[in-house]
């Protein structure tokens, strides 16, 4: 049997139903995290709970536990199934109440649901690379929260999907913003170029991590706007997530990134990121 959390309390995956009128389900009125898991355990924890409370302060909803407890419950919920390899997804939404755009009067209790699936890591992607479109970012302006509204990101990725492409990659007319779900970086001369974690973008977790690692290895690195040119000119391209870690991207839209191969510096990056993941999960099975 499959087990859930709703509301605290761990339940069979099946019988843990949410009302009709839970905001998140009308709304989109609530935020979420997606956690990976090597060895059962949960890597970057902490900062995926740090997020998830700065996305609930952004949208005035009070965290309904502390990270304390979230931290146990989730862990509770990766051993009750038994999960070795996968991802745990989290939402927390406003809550349920009658229909009404502005927030429920007289306060209303936040819901928090969490499962887990099992997903191995992409490993032939990884070494391969994986090709991309391009997509116009047609989003909001406050893409820092991880807001359940992702009709426009699930617009992009079906865009790439339907030109069997792994990921969108989305700009803001010339300037590149990130993927539909992945933060994006170019490589020229050396240096590391991603966008700045301002509100145009999310601020991945994913991200941060590589650009310790950039620091710790000195790769020079320049959080700025990139263009359009400055991608299809770029010695490398990489897209990062939680479910993909460093992800080379060998094709935009047609055309191979200069030889259509992963090149030195994602390699090293990747050789990085697996080293942080043993650190803090253990031993993998299997590396890239
Ligand atoms: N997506 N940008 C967007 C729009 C995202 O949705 C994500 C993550 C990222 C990367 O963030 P992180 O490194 O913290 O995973 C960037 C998750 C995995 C998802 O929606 O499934």
């Amino acid at each position: 049997m499959a087990y859930a959390i709703l509301n605290g309390k761990m339940l069979d995956r099946a019988e843990a139903k949410v009302d009709m009128e839970d905001r998140g389900y009308q709304f989109g009125d609530g935020v979420y995290e997606v956690i990976r898991v090597y060895n059962g355990k949960l890597f970057t924890l902490d900062e995926h709970l740090e997020r998830l409370e700065r996305s609930l302060t952004n949208i005035s909803i009070k965290p309904p536990f502390t990270n304390q407890e979230l931290t146990e419950m989730l862990y509770q919920l990766v051993e009750k199934n038994n999960l070795e390899t996968g991802i745990v997804y989290m939402q927390i939404t406003r809550g349920v109440a009658p229909r009404n755009h502005a927030f429920p009067s007289g306060g209303v209790t936040p819901c928090l649901t969490a499962y887990t699936k099992e997903l191995a890591r992409p490993l032939a992607q990884l070494k391969s690379g994986v090709k991309t479109i391009l997509t116009e970012d047609i989003r909001w302006l406050r893409c820092d929260i991880k807001s359940l509204n992702l009709l426009a990101n699930v617009l992009a990725k079906q865009k790439a999907a339907d030109n069997n492409c792994y990921e969108a990659i989305q700009h803001r007319g010339h300037e590149v913003t990130e993927g539909s779900s992945s933060n994006v970086f170019i490589i020229k001369n050396g240096v590391v170029i991603t966008h700045p974690s301002d509100q145009l973008i999310l601020k991945g977790i994913t991200k941060d991590v590589i650009l310790k690692q950039c620091e710790s290895l000195q790769i020079p690195v320049e959080e700025r706007v990139f263009s359009l040119d400055e991608l299809s000119g770029a010695d490398e391209v990489f897209l990062s997530s939680t479910t993909s870690e460093v992800m080379p991207i060998i094709e935009i839209a047609g055309n191979s990134v200069k030889d259509g191969n992963p090149g030195p510096v994602t390699r090293k990056l990747q050789e990085a990121f697996e080293q942080e993941i043993v650190e803090q999960c253990g031993e993998l099975k299997q590396s890239i």
